[in-house]
């Protein structure tokens, strides 16, 4: 997961584009930035009127905390307080990369960050143009950038520049300034650790699992629902990405086990409707539909065949949804993933998904 990001670093930090997104950031715009897990939209953490921006760009209530982000090596005490021995350890062993760490809050990240909450988000994002935004930015700026996933609230995360522009539209260019970073490597929003707490709390899955968070503090980390603080804290979204409905398509979207997903499939399809599908299997053969039936110029079945390999199917899943939400079907059938923990981050943003899918069309 570590990638070497001094190198590129050194480079990029020359480059034209990561100059003139940092200003923007000092002068208190937005920057939509590459990062690893999925693109960000950024402002100066520490400007509420930038921070502002953030918000209503995404039309995100201002109770929902943002991730602060900030270069690898950055000193962490202006931002950060009371940090645990293990966060420690989980800095030295994943930083940079996809683990956002919950700690008590620091002088410098004023309320409008945390949604006015005692703590803050921390990640230090491993995709070399971020980490590159992010040294030029501590030299003009104050160095840390608060990101959430650059869409609209409760949309599917974008994972290329085109997402970020099918999202944000003629703003891009205008009032965001985008970095094309390429497409995500991971795919996912970063896995969120709660440190503050005295306990570790996964608020929420990702690529960094609990298995190697236990490898490297000795603790499993408890999942958010276990914790009986948790529940009775379930009424204030804390974790907009763990309110049931998220990362959601305008098309429906059912998740089904392969047989009942063919069932339904065949019934729609023989009905004359549309279907967009995400399995495992390759696409059946379908008959073409007889001259004058149905709508000619658009197919009756659009399907994509998920990688079998957890890390590659989260890396498209975005990607794929997208797709699958523009083919403007009646319903977006998805194959459910297997129950086992390296699928646990994937399953997670499934379900919130199909609950939150729907909501336009
Ligand atoms: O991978 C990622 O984390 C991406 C990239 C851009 O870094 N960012 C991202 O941000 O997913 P966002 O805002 O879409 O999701 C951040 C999640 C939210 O669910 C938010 O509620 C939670 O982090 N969060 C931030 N600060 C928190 C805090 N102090 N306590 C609890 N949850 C917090
Ligand atoms: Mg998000």
């Amino acid at each position: 997961m570590k990638q070497n990001v001094g190198m590129a670093n050194n480079k990029l930090i020359n480059n034209p584009e990561i100059l003139a997104a940092a200003q923007a950031l000092q002068r208190g715009n937005l920057v939509a930035l590459p990062t690893e897990t999925v693109y960000g939209l950024g402002a100066d953490a520490t400007n509420p009127d930038a921070l502002k921006k953030i918000f209503a760009a995404k039309g995100r209530p201002s109770d929902h905390p943002l991730i602060v982000h900030i270069a690898k090596g950055a000193p962490l005490g202006h931002w950060a307080v009371q940090i645990p021995d293990a966060a420690h350890k989980l800095i030295d062993e994943f930083w940079p990369g996809p683990l956002t760490l919950i700690l008590k809050r620091g002088k410098g990240i004023p309320l409008d960050v945390t949604g006015g909450q005692e703590t803050v988000g921390i990640r230090c994002p491993a995709h070399p143009m971020a980490q590159a935004l992010l040294t030029v930015f501590a030299k003009i700026g104050s160095g840390v950038v608060a990101a959430p996933s650059a869409n609209k609230f409760g949309h599917v995360s974008p994972t290329n520049a085109q997402h970020v522009r099918d999202e944000f539209g003629s703003a891009i260019g205008q009032s965001i300034y985008l970095l094309d970073g390429g497409t995500c490597k991971v795919g996912i929003e970063s896995t969120i650790l709660d440190l503050s707490r005295g306990k570790l709390v996964l608020l929420r899955p990702g690529a960094i699992s609990r298995e190697q968070i236990r490898d490297v503090t000795g603790d499993v980390p408890l999942m958010s629902d276990e914790t009986v603080a948790a529940k009775n804290e379930a009424a204030a979204p804390r974790v907009s990405g763990s309110l049931a409905a998220h990362y959601a398509p305008l098309t429906p979207l059912k998740l089904l086990a392969a047989e009942p997903l063919k069932a339904e499939m065949d019934s729609m399809l023989d009905s004359g409707k549309r279907v967009a599908v995400l399995a495992f299997a390759a696409p059946p053969k379908m008959n073409p539909s007889p001259v004058g039936v149905g709508i000619r110029n658009a197919r009756r079945l659009v399907w994509i065949t998920g990688d079998h390999d957890a890390v590659g199917y989260a890396q498209g899943l975005y990607a794929n949804l997208r797709t699958l939400d523009a083919a403007a079907t009646s319903v977006i059938l998805v194959e459910a993933p297997p129950k086992s923990a390296p699928w646990d981050a994937v399953n997670d943003r499934l379900s919130r998904a199909a609950v939150g899918s729907g909501k336009h069309r």
